[in-house]
Order: structure tokens, then C-alpha cells, then sequence
């Protein structure tokens, strides 16, 4: 079975002889060859780059044996491509060029030739599918609209992201406007990776736990419901809703086939909860990757076990990939997946 019929048969709930394996920010801080890029590119240019994102996205899995490769990109090229450009703050942490708080904003958000100004993603895309052919899956993502909105109205990272939340509760027809405006620009952004060959997308719903749960579907579930729907082509999707364990089936109502869980919830607890009607892919604490290979192989191996019982399984982080990961735990946790087998 090569890499690529191992994930796409786990996404469709299908027995794999072992689970596929991909990380969250597998392309990150963690390894010396793209922090080499980094000092010679600001992040930005790597992005717009495709020749570099294309190199960035291969490293990982020039090192490992990872069943797919993400490609190198940023949920927030699509604020940019509206007219919303962000950068980093010195201390770490996203900056946006101004806050959103007027409707007048948000009509000037320009929506008109995303696949255009997008199209660097595009060209990523179809050179790295030339570079991995069928051997391994390649996946696109985005962020959510209520993700993508928690930036644009704080004005960049934030620990609570309560101007967004406000703003959602006091404005509630502006806010509908900027979530109509994301999912439109969204959808033909995500239509763009299909055409330029994804075997999969993720919707990356990180800041979803702001949200209650009275509000979480008409904030966050119903645009991402409205996306999965406006695909072209019925590729799988993994939904990833940071801190929303106790809003599993709800997520499940998008259509989303697969479920990436953070560490707060067991394997276990989560198939119960979605009665093993979709995959799941998830959970270990990416902070293990900082601790020695010895306790990383035993924490991957109780995931491992848990994951017996489940009809499709994607070995993954619970969230990205710490800068401070050590490589040779990486090594540990890939070594114990692609030697498991299902019994
Ligand atoms: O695996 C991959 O490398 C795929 C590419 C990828 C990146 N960002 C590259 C990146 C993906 C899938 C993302 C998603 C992303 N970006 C999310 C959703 C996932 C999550 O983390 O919750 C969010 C919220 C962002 C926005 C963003 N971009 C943040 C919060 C940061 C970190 C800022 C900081 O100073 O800590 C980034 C930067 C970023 N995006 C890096 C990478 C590899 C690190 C850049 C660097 O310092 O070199």
C-alpha cells in the first residue's frame, strides 16, 4: 500500500495496514534547513514563492517517511489577498496592518480575483504534486472564516480574541457580511487547490473555543458547513476545531469527514462521542516532542493501541509543531507509527 491509498483509504473510513501519518506545521521552526531559508527570505517571500514553498514543503518528508505532505502556506493569505495585510511582532504573535471595526471596512475588503491573486498557491501546488507524484497525499488547507475573523477584527493575535466576540454580538449584520465575504473567497480558494491537484483539505478552526456553544454554529459551524459544500470535487476534509471536544457531532453536521482532535479528549471518548461515523486524526500533545524519544515512543504507542478500534485513523499532533521540538523525537514518533501494525 503506498503512502497516498493509505491516507485517502483512512479518510474514507477504510482499514489501513498501519495509520498514515502527517504533522501540523510539519515545515516549521523545528528543523535547521528551513530556519537556513528563513534567514535568507522573510516569511512572506517564502509564501509567495513557489519555487520556495515548494522546497519548504518537501523537506519534512525528505528527512522522514511521512505518508503526505501539506503544502507550505498560511491560513492568512486570505485576509492579505481581501486587502488586510499581517506581519509578525518582534515577541511572536501575528500582526494585522489595522483592525477591523466598521462596516465601511468590510466593504472595502476587495473579493474581487482571489484565484488570481492566489495563484502563487496554485503554482506551489502543482509543483510539488510533479515532485511527490501518487507516492504521497498532498494537502491544501484554509482557515476558517471565524478563525480568519478573529484575526482581522483583533488586529492580530490576541489571548482572548474578545473584540471579535463583541463585535459578532453588537454587530450582527456586519459580522454575517465579513463571514459571507471570507466563506465566497474561501470556497474559490479552496476550489483552486483541488484544481491544482490536493488529495484532501483541512479547515483549520484554531480560535473555534471562543465561541460558547449557543453561538459556535451560527459564528464559526454554518460558514464552514456553506464551504465543504461549495467544492468542486467531493474531496475529503478534516475539520480541526481547537478546544471544541464537547461539540464533536456538531461538527460532524458540516460534512466534514474527518475530525483532527487537540489532546484534550481520549481516542476513545472522541469514537464514542461521533459513534465511529467518521475518521479521526489527532491527538498527541505536541509539547512530548520536546521531551526525550524514549517517552514520546510510549505516548505514540498508547495512541496507537487506542486507535485499534476505529474505523480510519490519521496519526497526527493535537496542534502544530512546537519551534522547540527536538528532531530526534520526531524520528522516535515516525519510527513507532510507520513500524505499527494493525493486529
Ligand atoms: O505544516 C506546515 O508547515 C503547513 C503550513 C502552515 C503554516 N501555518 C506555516 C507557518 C499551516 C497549516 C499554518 C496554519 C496556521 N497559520 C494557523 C492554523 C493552525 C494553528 O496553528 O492553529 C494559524 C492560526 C496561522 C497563523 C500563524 N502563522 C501563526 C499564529 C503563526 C505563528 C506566529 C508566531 O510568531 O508564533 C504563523 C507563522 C507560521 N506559519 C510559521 C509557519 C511554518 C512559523 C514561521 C516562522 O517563524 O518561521
Amino acid at each position: 500500500m503506498n503512502s497516498r491509498d493509505r491516507f485517502l483509504k483512512a479518510a474514507h473510513l477504510e482499514k489501513t495496514d498501519r495509520p498514515p501519518i502527517w504533522l501540523m506545521r510539519q515545515a516549521g521552526r523545528y528543523l535547521p534547513e528551513y530556519r537556513a531559508l528563513k534567514s535568507k527570505y522573510d516569511f512572506i517571500t517564502l509564501v509567495k514563492t513557489p519555487e520556495l514553498a515548494t522546497e519548504i514543503t518537501l523537506q519534512p518528508l525528505q528527512r522522514f517517511s511521512l505518508d503526505a505532505a501539506i503544502i507550505f502556506s498560511d491560513i492568512l493569505v486570505i485576509p492579505e489577498a481581501l486587502g488586510q495585510p499581517y506581519s509578525f511582532r518582534d515577541g511572536g504573535g501575528i500582526q494585522m496592518e489595522y483592525c477591523i471595526t466598521s462596516k465601511a471596512q468590510i466593504d472595502a475588503l476587495d473579493d474581487s480575483a482571489i484565484v488570481e491573486k492566489l495563484n502563487y498557491v496554485s503554482e506551489a501546488l502543482k509543483l510539488t504534486k510533479q515532485s511527490i507524484g501518487n507516492d504521497k497525499a498532498l494537502l491544501g488547507f484554509c482557515g476558517s472564516p471565524w478563525t480568519l475573523a478573529c484575526y482581522m477584527i483583533d488586529g492580530g493575535s490576541s489571548p482572548d480574541f474578545s473584540r471579535t466576540s463583541q463585535f459578532a454580538e453588537r454587530n450582527p449584520k456586519e459580522f454575517f457580511l465579513l463571514m459571507e465575504k471570507l466563506s465566497q473567497s474561501i470556497i474559490q480558494y479552496l476550489n483552486l487547490q483541488v484544481d491544482a491537484g490536493v488529495d484532501c483539505v483541512q479547515i483549520f478552526d484554531s480560535w473555534a473555543s471562543v465561541c460558547t456553544p449557543e453561538n459556535y454554529h451560527s459564528q464559526s459551524l454554518q460558514w464552514i458547513k456553506a464551504i465543504i459544500t461549495g467544492l468542486k470535487k467531493p474531496i475529503p476534509v478534516i475539520l480541526y476545531a481547537k478546544g471544541m471536544n464537547h461539540c464533536l457531532k456538531d461538527q460532524l453536521k458540516t460534512q466534514a469527514k474527518i475530525l483532527s482532535l487537540d489532546w484534550t479528549i481520549s481516542l476513545t471518548d472522541a469514537c464514542a462521542e461521533t459513534n465511529n461515523q467518521c475518521a479521526l486524526q489527532g491527538n498527541l500533545d505536541p509539547s512530548f516532542l520536546t521531551s526525550d524519544p524514549q517517552t514520546v515512543k510510549e505516548k505514540t504507542n498508547a495512541i496507537l493501541k487506542m486507535s485499534e478500534s476505529l474505523n480510519g485513523y490519521i496519526f497526527n499532533l493535537g496542534h502544530g509543531m512546537l519551534p522547540t521540538a527536538k528532531v530526534e523525537c520526531v524520528e522516535a514518533l515516525i519510527d513507532t507509527v510507520t513500524n505499527y501494525r494493525y493486529g
